[in-house]
């Protein structure tokens, strides 16, 4: 089958060179750059070596393409663009639209249409399926469906072979294609009744994240106001072999995902007027954080940070890989340089940051360690500064939460 995806980032990327073991796949992505860069073999993202890229492109079952032409004569199209949230914080889907207008334009035969960009439950149904019959010339009988994606960029224990996928069709032959689509790739495959179970599952496992996410970091609030470690505490609960699950406190979230899809969720709900209090209040005591962490930073030293250099390791939003989408590390450097701190920040894994770059690993007043890559040494994040705080308990002999 010729198969395009639309959108060559962490999510398209990732599926289309699974699905190029088997099938063409045109990798469909309106960044001219990074077209340019993918059909020259360099791979932007942790979880497709540059390596496997130019397997692929030499033996012609991947081109990357900005042309709507190269979609023309496709059986398969998988949407892979971003979801985020607009200024006032509301679910935008002008990227999701824009790649409707893409299919609805350039597709000239029936297709099956499969989703893998998060949205609220309806999407496909009420957003998707119209969007692209409104952008299509002609009336053509596509089948839609959705398979939300569950990739952990950095992880390598579960991939797109093992991490079983939900999928559902609007209609049965929708389901059975996108079975027999995936089933190439994928050992686990998990048909729900409709594409409203799935999009709404895929949302609550990660509200399901986030609000434990928020409730061990107000636990970390609490056991430092008790005098007690938050670490110990932890780890004493969870020798309950049943009905616990351990989650860590951070300086906050971040990602695409966990800062996001639950906004989803709530918009939906509230839209429907049943109650999102916990999702709501979740995500502002992760907010709050980041706040949180500078505020005793400044407690133990004085109660001022005026003037004094502090060095931010690690802004990647988690270890070891180079995205800093929504990452944590961001509002804390705010707060830090509200009080007068001057920051500079460490981490040769993203290298360059907002006009920034990393600075090395020393010779600061502070230190406030948000994320620990693996090549990061403890010994020398602790000679960094007199005083360190570490907000991801794994170095020991800092201060911490
Ligand atoms: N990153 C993750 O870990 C993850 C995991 C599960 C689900 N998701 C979801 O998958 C979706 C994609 O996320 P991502 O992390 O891959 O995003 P990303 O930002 O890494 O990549 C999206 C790509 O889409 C391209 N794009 C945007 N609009 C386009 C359009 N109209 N036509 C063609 N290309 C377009 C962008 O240039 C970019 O390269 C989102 O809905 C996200 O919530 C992400």
């Amino acid at each position: 089958m010729k198969v395009a995806v639309i959108g060559q980032g962490y999510v398209g990327l990732t599926v289309a060179s699974y699905a190029a073991e088997f099938n063409v796949v045109v990798g469909f992505d309106n960044n001219q750059t990074l077209v340019s860069q993918l059909n020259q073999g360099h791979s932007h993202i942790e979880g497709v070596t540059s390596e496997s890229l130019n397997k692929l492109l030499a033996k012609g079952k991947y081109i990357a393409s900005n042309n709507g032409q190269d979609l023309s004569d496709v059986d398969v199209v998988i949407i892979a663009v971003p979801t985020p949230l607009s200024t006032s914080r509301n679910p935008d889907l002008t990227y999701l639209e824009s790649a409707c207008k893409t299919i609805g334009e350039n597709i000239k035969k029936p297709v099956l249409i499969i989703n893998e960009s998060t949205s609220f439950p309806g999407t496909l149904r009420t957003f998707i399926k119209p969007k692209v019959e409104a952008y299509s010339k002609s009336v053509l009988e596509h089948q839609y469906a959705i398979s939300p994606e569950r990739v952990d960029p950095g992880r390598t224990d579960f991939n797109q072979k093992n991490t079983p996928r939900l999928f559902a069709g609007l209609t049965r032959e929708a389901s059975e294609r996108t079975r027999d689509f995936y089933s190439a790739f994928c050992y686990n495959l998990v048909e729900v009744s409709s594409p409203e179970v799935a999009e709404a599952a895929k949302l609550f496992e990660n509200t399901f994240r986030q609000v434990n996410i928020a409730l061990v970091n107000e636990f970390a609030q609490i056991s430092h106001a008790l005098g007690i470690s938050v670490y110990e505490t932890l780890d004493a609960a969870n020798t309950k072999p049943y009905g616990f699950m351990k989650f860590t406190p951070s300086a906050g979230v971040g990602g695409h995902c966990i800062p996001v899809d639950p906004t989803y969720l709530a918009a939906v709900a509230e839209e429907h007027g049943a109650p999102a209090t916990f999702i709501r209040r979740a995500n502002e005591v992760n907010i709050e954080m980041s706040k949180y962490v500078v505020d005793r930073i400044a407690a133990d030293n004085g109660g001022s940070l005026q003037g004094k250099s502090v060095l931010v390791v690690g802004v990647a939003y988690k270890p070891d890989v180079a995205d800093v989408r929504e990452t944590a590390a961001e509002l804390v450097i705010k707060h830090l340089r509200d009080l007068g701190a001057v920051v500079s920040w460490h981490d040769d894994v993203v290298k360059e940051w907002k006009g920034e770059k990393s600075s090395p690993l020393m010779g600061a007043d502070i230190t406030v360690v948000v994320t620990k890559h693996s090549e990061v040494d403890p010994k020398l994040i602790l000679a960094s500064a007199p005083y360190v705080f570490d907000t991801t308990g794994q170095i020991k002999g800092a201060t911490g939460l």
